[in-house]
């Protein structure tokens, strides 16, 4: 069984898109790891990041080849579809001559929020209130349904979500094991996280009790709290600088310093130089500029990689 993880924050910006795929990355070149990433965001910004944007219009507009969207168009069209139909295979690059053989995508498309707006209006009427709540328990199950036919095949899914909690996003939460916030150490950024954990609360009690009314057979399973990761942090002097440091140790006072990765990202352009040509800063060496900036960040990167791998378990 993979473990399922949910990447989220409700603030746009705060590096959502680089962790998931930066983590993925290196789960699979620094642990062996089968990882499968799973595009949410209507703006397809993780799709575009791991398989290029040229690549990702041949595919999906030139070639009508699946995406996520195909996903739930088949739940509307009550058709079943191939997990391998949808999930495309050594697509996501490493380095510029190569891609990855253990990290497969599953691509976004924008007309998701259209998609989203329909879920959200298509009400089934069942037998009674049971099968009704039945009915809405799969309407929030699209995505685990397909996670569930591939488990064997992964030992990480990591889900990029939009900022928003609407239902394709639930979704995303109800096939999580865990849900992880990646932040800025800023004042905005951080008020925030409180209301995502308070969010996730009352979800795991919504999904709770309407499981147990639908009178399913095993268990809900909760979507745990895996923790914040600190992105685009300043350092002076060999750690962040005061302002960061102070809204770190403020937050980790707040919910206790084992919500915080004790290992962080810094900014630095590395990391847009490698977004500019689609590869993750670990291919700092193949970058056309700021390959030290690059080779930092993809330090700092690994040490987050390597703390995911042990925290998430
Ligand atoms: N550590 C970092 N240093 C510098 N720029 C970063 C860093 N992390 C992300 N970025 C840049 O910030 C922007 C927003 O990041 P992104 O991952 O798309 O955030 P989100 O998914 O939360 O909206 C992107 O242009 C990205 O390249
Ligand atoms: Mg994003």
């Amino acid at each position: 069984m993979p473990i399922v993880v949910s990447m989220i924050n409700w603030k746009g910006g705060v590096g959502k898109t680089s962790l998931t795929l930066h983590l993925a990355a290196g789960l699979a070149s620094r642990h062996s790891k089968r990882v499968l990433l799973i595009d949410l965001d209507a703006q397809c910004n993780l799709s575009f990041l791991a398989v290029g944007l040229s690549r990702y219009v041949n595919h999906t507009y030139k070639s009508n080849g699946s995406t996520l969207k195909t996903i739930f168009d088949a739940y509307f069209e009550r058709s079943k579809i191939k997990p391998k139909d949808v999930i495309l295979s050594k697509n996501v690059r490493a380095r510029a001559d190569r891609v990855f053989t253990q990290v497969d995508i599953v691509l976004s498309h924008q007309e998701l929020t259209l998609l989203d707006m329909k879920l959200a209006r298509e009400k089934r009427s069942g037998r009674d209130h049971r099968e009704e709540t039945r009915f809405e328990i799969e309407k929030l199950s699209v995505i685990k349904n397909i996670i569930d036919e591939v488990s064997d095949n992964y030992d990480y899914v990591l889900l990029d979500c939009p900022p928003n909690v609407n239902l394709v996003t639930q979704n995303a939460f109800f096939a999580s094991d865990y849900y992880v916030v990646p932040a800025i150490p800023d004042f905005l950024s951080t008020v925030g996280i409180s209301q995502i954990a308070k969010y996730m609360d009352q979800f795991n009690q919504d999904y709770r009790s309407m499981w147990a009314y639908a009178g399913l057979s095993d268990n809900y399973v909760e979507t745990k709290f895996g923790g914040i990761i600190f992105n685009m942090v300043d350092e002076y002097g060999g750690g962040p600088k005061d302002g960061h440091n102070q809204i770190m140790t403020s937050t980790a006072a707040q919910l206790g310093s084992g919500a915080i990765f004790k290992n962080y990202v810094t900014d630095g352009d590395g990391m847009s130089a490698a977004a500019q040509v689609n590869l993750p800063v670990f291919a700092f060496s193949d970058l056309p500029r700021s390959q030290q900036n690059a080779e930092k960040q993809a330090n700092y990167m690994s040490r987050v990689v390597d703390e995911f791998h042990k925290r998430i378990i």
